[in-house]
């Protein structure tokens, strides 16, 4: 029967095939994509999980190749809901989906908080990738793919780049607001992390390439259909294995004795992670951690977009308490607009945008107009120069802020300037400075919250408030809080008429200014100012950085419309020792 059916059949075609001779033969079609397993495993993991949806769902990489295996266990907050959402939608795209949820107990034994990492949690998540990894095997995938929920993959490509390497175990190397990452370059020989040369060179990708390393975790991909590959697993651990009791050590301890190297790749920016929160920590440590990382993110690339499949909660931005929240752009300088504003947003803080004086765009008869005049004698103490437009357009645009405070009678603001990063927990410290501020009653016109300390003395720390100093001859106006009687002292002193730049202006007006001759223009020097210690606000860039382009220190002189003048590199400008203390800790695994 099947014979006579297969005879007809080809007979019918011969036929056929001899109608298309005379035509083109079609070509060959591709191949199709590996396939890959996909396994997210979320615990209280709803601050991170839209953003890190929306990066998996963006990956560059058909979804009928990839399968979803994706568990959640023990949470105290929405995860389980938030993905749930996700897959319901996403489910039709993929080529399976496997869902595992938990949602009772939402602790494990003996856990004294959600960071807190006992050995029966350590056990569970080992049995977890190894079902995932059971999943992938059964269904003959060619790869698998484990991605930590608080690693945002922003690089479309990343599951493709990795596949290309060809490796049985390959990590993209994730960067992230500290020293912390998703490898290890050492590994003592009872399993702890071990510091090496290599670590910070790879980290900063001084050394760019793909690397044989101890250690990747977090996110990585294993090759299925490499013969080593087949021994590897996450649990049990191996009968021989005595170094600690971790998911990660474990997997690094299975493909050491299986003989399958790790290797790490930094040839490109793949996505980032978010530093865990220490054991004594909450899960509001890790939301605060990670809204920093989205902001450092923005710095010198683009924000991190949610999914638009899972339900985001309403935000519910603020003034902070205080009665204005200014911010100070060029309106040529959009790019700068949109990620102050959006980096604004992400701490719920709600800014009034007001238009810089663009200084470039002033002639000599418009600054005369505006009854701008050059305060006698005065030169840039480094270049010799006298103002430049630029910096007579941030004055102008600082000085704009002030009136309209006077003019509204704002007790008061806070001014930033477009071009600043935030210390992480702004807005709780900001809060927590100005409530102590209020309690001992400070009678205050100015605080710094981002400046450049001059010299490196000593500056008395306020009683009773922790976190402030009174402020000595600094550079930089990139961020302040001002009170009403403040703006007023500014304005009275009539500094359009003997103009200097900002930040000589201020120094001159609390009397910190070492010049004699020019304090004498200014005779009511009784500002009083203070600063953040640590500061809360930093320069993006500094000069000498690739990006550094300064609105004020390059442009032209102010009284000459033909000269053309750049003054980048100006020592004014030069990276402060002091200024960028704090942002940087270099943390590993073991040492949190
Ligand atoms: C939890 O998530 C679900 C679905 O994403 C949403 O409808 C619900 O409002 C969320 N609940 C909270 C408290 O955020
Ligand atoms: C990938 O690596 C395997 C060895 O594991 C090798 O046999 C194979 O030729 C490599 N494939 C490519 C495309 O380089
Ligand atoms: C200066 O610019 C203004 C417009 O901003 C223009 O009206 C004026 O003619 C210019 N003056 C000179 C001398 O170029």
């Amino acid at each position: 029967m099947l014979s006579i059916f297969l005879y007809v059949c080809l007979g019918a075609f011969s036929g056929v095939r001899g109608y298309f001779s005379e035509e083109k033969q079609p070509q060959e079609s591709t191949i199709q994509k590996p396939t890959v397993v996909l396994a997210i495993i979320a615990r209280n993991a709803a601050h991170s999980l839209p953003y890190y949806l929306g990066a998996i769902e963006r990956l560059d990489y058909p979804k009928d190749r990839i399968s979803v295996w994706a568990a959640t266990d023990h949470n105290i907050d929405n995860t389980t809901a938030v993905l749930r959402e996700w897959l319901t939608v996403m489910q039709i795209y993929y080529h399976n989906v496997e869902w595992r949820p938990m949602d009772q107990p939402t602790s494990y034994p003996g856990e004294m908080g959600p960071k807190h990492w006992t050995n029966g949690r350590y056990e569970y998540l080992m049995k977890l990738k190894q079902a995932a990894l059971n999943y992938a095997k059964r269904q003959w995938a060619d790869y698998i793919m484990y991605v930590d929920t608080d690693n945002i993959l922003m690089n479309p490509q990343t599951l493709s780049l990795m596949i290309a390497e060809n490796k049985s175990v390959v990590a993209p190397m994730l960067d992230s607001q500290t020293a912390y990452s998703n490898y290890w370059c050492g590994i003592t020989p009872q399993g702890y992390y071990r510091r090496t040369a290599e670590y910070f060179p790879t980290k900063h990708r001084h050394r760019r390439g793909c690397y044989p390393v101890p250690m990747v975790h977090s996110t990585f991909l294993l090759d299925l259909r490499k013969e080593g590959v087949k021994k590897l697993a996450f649990h049990p651990p191996h009968p021989d294995y005595s170094w600690p009791f971790d998911d990660i050590i474990a997997f690094a301890f299975s493909c050491r004795v299986s003989g399958v190297q790790m290797y790490l790749c930094n040839k490109q920016r793949y996505g980032y992670l978010n530093v865990p929160a220490k054991p004594h920590q909450t899960n509001e440590d890790d939301q605060g951690n990670f809204v920093h990382l989205q902001l450092e993110a923005m710095i010198d690339g683009p924000p991190m977009y949610p999914s638009k499949h899972v339900f985001l909660p309403p935000r519910h931005p603020d003034k902070m308490g205080l009665d204005e929240v200014y911010l100070i752009n060029l309106r040529r300088r959009p790019d700068r607009r949109d990620r102050m504003v959006r980096t604004l947003y992400e701490q719920d803080i709600d800014v009034k945008v007001m238009d810089a004086v663009d200084g470039g765009a002033l002639n000599s008869s418009d600054i005369k107009q505006l009854g701008v005049d050059l305060l006698p004698g005065y030169y840039d103490p480094f270049s010799g120069r006298t103002l430049t437009k630029g910096e007579v357009g941030c004055f102008l645009s600082h000085y704009n802020i002030w009136k309209e405070m006077v003019d509204l009678q704002l007790e008061r603001a806070v001014v930033f300037e477009d071009d600043v990063r935030f210390q992480g927990n702004f807005k709780k410290r900001l809060l927590r400075l100005m409530e102590e501020i209020d309690l001992v009653e400070l009678d205050w016109d100015l605080i710094y919250l981002g400046r450049k300390q001059v010299n490196p003395t000593q500056e008395q720390p306020v009683e009773n408030v922790r976190n402030l100093v009174e402020a000595g001859y600094s550079y930089w106006t990139l961020s302040y809080v001002i009170s009403l009687q403040g703006a007023t002292k500014l304005i009275n002193a009539e500094p359009l008429s003997k103009m200097v730049p900002i930040d000589e202006f201020l120094p001159l007006m609390y009397d910190k200014h070492p010049n004699e001759k020019y304090k004498q223009h200014f005779l009511n020097r009784n500002l009083q100012v203070f600063s953040a210690h640590p500061l809360l606000v930093f320069p993006c860039h500094y000069a000498g950085d690739p990006e550094w382009v300064s609105d004020t220190e390059t442009s032209t002189l102010w009284d000459d419309d033909s000269v053309q003048t750049d003054w980048r590199g100006s020592h004014k400008t030069l990276k402060g020792s002091s200024s960028s203390a704090g942002l940087q800790s270099p943390i590993s695994r073991d040492e949190l």
